[in-house]
Parts: C-alpha cells; sequence; structure tokens
C-alpha cells in the first residue's frame, strides 16, 4: 500500500519582487487575504489534505512567519482577560494544530534549491509542495485532490490549469497525453515534457504548471544533477524534466479557482473574491461595491 503524505514544503524565501514596496520589509507570505496571511490559506488547506507536519523554508527577513505560527502569550492573556473569546480561538487555531518546522535558504537561488533546502525533514518519503502565494478556492482542497492520484499511482504528480495563449509565457507549460482516470474525467495527464515561460507560439499546451505539488523524494537527487537554468536559479522544473526521465510524472487538471495573490492585480481579485464569500462581511462587502460606480 502505496502511504500517505504527511509533511507540506511551504518554500517562502523567495523576494517577492512583484509586490514591492509591501515585500521590501515584509515577507510576501504575510501579505493578508481579508484577515489571514496567504501562508495561513496553504497552511490550512495542507492540514484538510491530512498534512500536518509543516516545513516552511525561510529566508532572511522572514520572522514575521515564526511568530506567526507561535504561541502568542501576552496576546493570549490580553484577549482572554477582556473575555474576546472568538479572537482567542483564531489566534489559539493557529499556532494548536499543527508543528511547524523551519530551515534556511540563506540566498534565493531558486525554487529548486529551496525544495532542496527540506530534503533532510523530509527524509525517504514523498511530500507536497505549496507556493503560498498561489490561494486555491476549492470545494476539494486541492492538494487533496493530488493526493487521491498520488495514492492511486504511487508518482509525483503536478497541479494544472489551462491559461490562454497571452498569459502562457507567465507558467511552466506541459507537454502531456491524457489519461483515463476512475471513468474518465478528462483531468488526469502524463506528462511527456515541460516548458519554463515558453512564448505563445512555442507552448506544448494551454496546461500551465501551478503552485501545488505531490513529490516523490527522488526529486532530491534530481535537484542535486541539474545546473542553474533560466535568471541562473535552481528551477524545480528543470528538476522535474530531469525526474522525468526516469519516474513517471501526472499532472492533474485540478476543480477550484486559483488566484495567483503574488501580483497586485491577482491578489486585489483575491480580495474581493475571498471577502464577498465571507458570512460576516460578504453583505455589507457587496452593498458597497453595488454603491459605487464603476
Ligand atoms: P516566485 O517565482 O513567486 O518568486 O517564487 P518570488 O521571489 O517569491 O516573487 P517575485 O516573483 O520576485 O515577486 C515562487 C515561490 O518560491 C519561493 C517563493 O517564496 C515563492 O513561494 N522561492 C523562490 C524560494 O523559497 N526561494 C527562492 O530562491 C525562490
Amino acid at each position: 500500500m502505496i502511504p500517505k503524505v504527511r509533511k507540506a514544503v511551504f518554500p517562502a524565501a523567495g523576494l517577492g519582487t512583484r509586490f514591492l514596496p509591501a515585500t521590501k520589509a515584509m515577507p510576501k507570505e504575510m501579505l493578508p487575504l481579508v484577515d489571514k496571511p496567504l501562508i495561513q490559506y496553504g497552511v490550512e488547506e495542507a492540514i484538510h489534505s491530512g498534512m500536518n507536519n509543516i516545513i516552511i523554508v525561510t529566508g532572511r527577513g522572514k520572522s514575521a512567519i515564526e511568530d506567526h505560527f507561535d504561541v502568542s502569550f501576552e496576546l493570549e492573556q490580553m484577549l482572554e482577560a477582556r473575555q474576546k473569546k472568538d479572537l482567542l480561538a483564531s489566534v489559539r487555531s493557529v499556532s494548536d494544530l499543527i508543528d511547524v518546522f523551519y530551515v534556511r535558504q540563506k540566498e534565493a537561488l531558486g525554487l529548486g534549491h529551496a525544495v532542496l533546502r527540506a530534503k533532510e525533514m523530509v527524509a525517504n518519503e514523498a511530500f507536497s509542495v505549496v507556493l503560498s502565494d498561489d490561494v486555491i478556492d476549492a470545494e476539494i482542497p486541492c492538494l487533496r485532490q493530488l493526493h487521491d492520484i498520488y495514492e492511486f499511482y504511487g508518482c509525483s504528480v503536478l497541479a494544472l490549469m489551462e491559461v490562454p495563449p497571452e498569459n502562457i509565457s507567465a507558467y511552466g507549460v506541459v507537454d502531456a497525453e491524457p489519461v483515463a482516470h476512475n471513468g474518465g474525467s478528462g483531468r488526469l495527464y502524463r506528462i511527456r515534457n515541460m516548458v519554463e515561460k515558453p512564448n505563445a507560439a512555442d507552448a506544448p499546451s494551454n496546461l500551465a504548471i501551478i503552485g501545488r505539488y505531490i513529490l516523490t523524494p527522488e526529486i532530491f537527487h534530481s535537484v542535486e544533477s541539474i545546473e542553474p537554468g533560466r535568471g541562473g536559479e535552481i528551477q524545480l522544473t528543470d528538476a522535474l524534466k530531469h525526474l522525468l526521465r526516469t519516474r513517471p510524472v501526472y499532472g492533474y487538471k485540478f476543480e477550484g479557482t486559483r488566484y495567483d495573490a503574488g501580483d497586485k492585480l491577482g491578489f486585489l481579485k483575491a480580495t474581493v473574491e475571498f471577502a464577498m464569500k465571507r458570512h460576516d462581511l460578504g453583505e455589507p462587502f457587496r452593498e458597497y461595491l453595488r454603491s459605487i460606480q464603476i
């Protein structure tokens, strides 16, 4: 039987240049979507997918992430004294549920390099990778959808999304053939090749890789085997291409909506959508939106 995936790796050591100047002193992963930092959405998704073992790859200036998942005695005492039960519960729910481990990436040498930093903590088991600026709104958590495929095939699985040609050059794009699965929902692919950020004319398909992965531990050897690629960085896509030489890799067109919250416009869209869905804020926010003239 294929063992369940228990560990989720959160690379969070990037520089966040697309969101400057907000990210000059504050990690991108701590930008709040309504009232929770981006990384918390990802952590909750991992927990709801059965992955309670959280490994965050941090860099310089990222201590706010560690503080966020730590216990804040003074704050809890103050909320308790003032009988703010709901707020106390929301603060505790962050630190209570999970074990968080941290590992440092001293220099932002690329996503592949960041994942490699987690090698010792992950050890010899399959794990997930979550890029927390990709926020996903889905009935079944995206990681769980990937995990269902992983449990069946025991191979690495990447989350895929259809992207229009004018935006395709911002993504890693796969060349893949559809695979019938569970009576065939048309969502599963076996990946033949992948290209990082191709021009629309050279893109092998309209299927882009987004920030959720389940990876088997052989990926570490692949990361160690490759040279720096695009932008002089150790790219995860290059390591996946290396892995493809010896192992099957699957892609799954997940059900749900993904927001690129590491980008200013994507972040604004996510904020509006998430605020409208909130039971406490949705109605007054909608009312406000109706009242402004667009
Ligand atoms: P991005 O491509 O979004 O890069 O990284 P970035 O530096 O965070 O942001 P921009 O593009 O400059 O605005 C994807 C994910 O990989 C992590 C980032 O923290 C982000 O979660 N990452 C990237 C690392 O942990 N280390 C790296 O060296 C590069």
